[in-house]
């Protein structure tokens, strides 16, 4: 299952009270692409992103990776999602190592010493190894969401979500994140999608744009169709 070709939203719909957020999507993220979606606040992107992590379910349409329901794959144990919260949700309470390597603590996954070698690899490759011992409240914005990307990267996701990873950061951060986004793309073969209303850092990062507008896609393509697409969600304040 680890090499399958896509997953797959087949006219998927969800809404809340009545009210409709997502609207007969269907759109396809190839393996180890970088997919973003955009589109301005409120629009349904974490809702989105949410059901492909199985944390809400589709009222109507089906989501699937290759063939399969994307959750009985999962559940078969085979794929492995990992999900960037919006917030960063990083445990205040734990240092840094602590916060990266808690997953692997809590299922003893490997010995202390191979569990911390491998939360400092990470750390290395994503410029905050000198961060381990600090606690969150102690780090930048930036930072954090650093951490909680090397949180999700210890256990080797096949499939890796971003909810907005550089709401809150500062020009030069987001292009930290949009450097280890790129890395990732070019050293792993982990497929990323990721959310965001910042035109800007989707450009700079993404295989394929998926505009997200009024609950459904209003298009979808290569970086350069997007541009020439001129919609309005694309000008400037
Ligand atoms: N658990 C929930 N219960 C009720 N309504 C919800 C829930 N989660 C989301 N919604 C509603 O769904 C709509 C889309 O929300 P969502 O959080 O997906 O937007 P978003 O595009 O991620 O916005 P932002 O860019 O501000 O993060 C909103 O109207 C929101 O109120
Ligand atoms: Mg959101």
């Amino acid at each position: 299952m680890k090499n399958f070709l896509a997953i797959k939203l087949d006219n998927v719909s969800k809404g809340f009270e009545g009210k409709t957020v997502i609207d007969q999507i269907t759109c396809e993220f190839k393996n180890k692409e970088v997919h973003v979606i955009l589109g301005k606040s409120g629009t349904g992107k974490s809702v989105l992103l949410k059901m492909i992590m199985g944390l809400f379910k589709p009222e109507l349409g089906r989501i699937l990776i290759d063939n399969k329901d994307l959750n009985i794959a999962v559940n078969e144990n085979d794929l492995i999602l990992s999900y960037i919260f919006q917030s960063s949700a990083l445990l205040n309470s734990l240092n840094v190592l602590d916060n990266i390597t808690i997953f692997l603590d809590e299922n003893r996954i490997g010995s202390k010493d191979e569990r911390v070698n491998k939360a400092y690899d990470i750390l290395s490759d994503l410029g905050i190894q000198d961060s381990a011992k600090s606690f969150p409240s102690e780090l930048s914005g930036g930072m954090r969401k650093r951490v909680a990307i090397a949180r999700s990267l210890i256990i080797s996701p096949d499939i890796l979500l971003y909810d907005e990873p550089t709401a809150e950061l500062d020009p030069i951060n987001t292009k930290v994140i949009a450097q280890i986004i790129k890395k990732l793309k070019n050293d792993s073969s982990i497929t990323q999608i990721v959310v965001t209303h910042d035109i800007n850092f989707a450009y700079s990062i993404a295989d394929k744009i998926s505009i997200l507008e009024n609950g459904k896609i209003i298009i979808s393509g290569s970086v350069d169709t997007i541009k020439e697409s001129n919609n309005a969600i694309l000008e400037p304040i």
